[in-house]
């Protein structure tokens, strides 16, 4: 694995009993950048996701995360990466930065700190407000401050902007611009919505039945003219993608 890249898969395979849910699957994420891991419902963009942060192991093949194998040396992995996967869980009688205070000694690090954590992420004056009384989308702010605060290298986001407004949306792509600019951030976050991915990543993976079935950068796409980006997605989500993918190279 390149010292330039932060993440990769290699024929990642996961079984749960019988059934095949990531088949054969590679990715590779080069530091630096915003890669959208794009994928319908049920497509296996969870799964993945728990692979690289060894919520779940794989059934073959490997993930690498900063040059590490997450199923060998989970912890070290751990150490470098902040993640947001599925819902997430605070001890709801605590305030937001009691929660993040938690998080911050339980990573043995200031990192950057409540204050500048809950104002990066638009909840400065909750105060001593319980997450328990917090709307959907400040329960996703706090999960995404959760992710960063540490400093972590590699920050991995299932649906990050579930529940957000589109104010929301807005101030989250600025600050995922600034920890990769100011901060030298990698992040990779999942969607099923194309026109999240297409304004903020710089690169995509298209997931489809559990295999990823392309990667490229936007730049790539954007750049032809004649294809509606939509266009070009939506046939590679449905399967039919890759002729149509490879007769647009030519
Ligand atoms: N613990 C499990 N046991 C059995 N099957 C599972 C398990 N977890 C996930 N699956 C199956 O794996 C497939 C991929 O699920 P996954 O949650 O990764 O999809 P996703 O791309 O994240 O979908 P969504 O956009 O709905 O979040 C689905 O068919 C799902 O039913
Ligand atoms: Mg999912």
């Amino acid at each position: 694995m390149s010292s330039t890249t932060a993440v990769q898969i290699t024929n990642l395979t996961k079984k749960f009993r019988d059934t095949t849910v990531i088949k054969d699957s590679n990715m590779t994420v080069p530091k630096g950048c915003v890669y959208g891991f794009l994928g319908a419902n049920g497509a296996g963009k969870t799964t993945i996701f728990k692979m690289l942060t060894g919520l779940l192991s794989p059934t073959s093949g490997t993930a690498m995360v900063l040059g590490l194998d997450v199923t060998k040396e989970r912890e070290k992995v751990l150490r470098g990466i902040g993640s947001l996967i599925e819902a997430p869980v605070f001890y709801e009688h605590l305030s937001a930065a009691e929660n993040l205070e938690l998080h911050l000694d339980y990573m043995g690090t200031k990192g950057f700190g409540t204050g500048v954590a809950l104002d990066m992420v638009g909840l400065a004056g909750t105060g001593k407000k319980p997450v328990g009384k917090f709307s959907l989308g400040m329960r996703q702010r706090l999960g995404i401050a959760r992710a960063f605060i540490h400093r972590p290298q590699v920050l991995i986001l299932d649906e990050p902007i579930n529940g957000l407004d589109p104010m929301g949306i807005r101030d989250m792509r600025n600050l995922f611009l600034s920890l990769i600019q100011k901060h030298g951030m990698t992040i990779l976050l999942s969607s099923h919505i194309l026109s999240e991915i297409e304004h903020t990543a710089d690169m995509v993976g298209v997931i489809v039945n559990g295999t990823v079935v392309c990667e490229l950068y936007l730049d790539e796409i954007k750049g032809q003219s004649g294809i509606r980006l939509e266009d070009y997605f939506f046939n590679i989500m449905s399967g039919e993608g890759m002729n149509y993918a490879k007769a647009n190279e030519a």
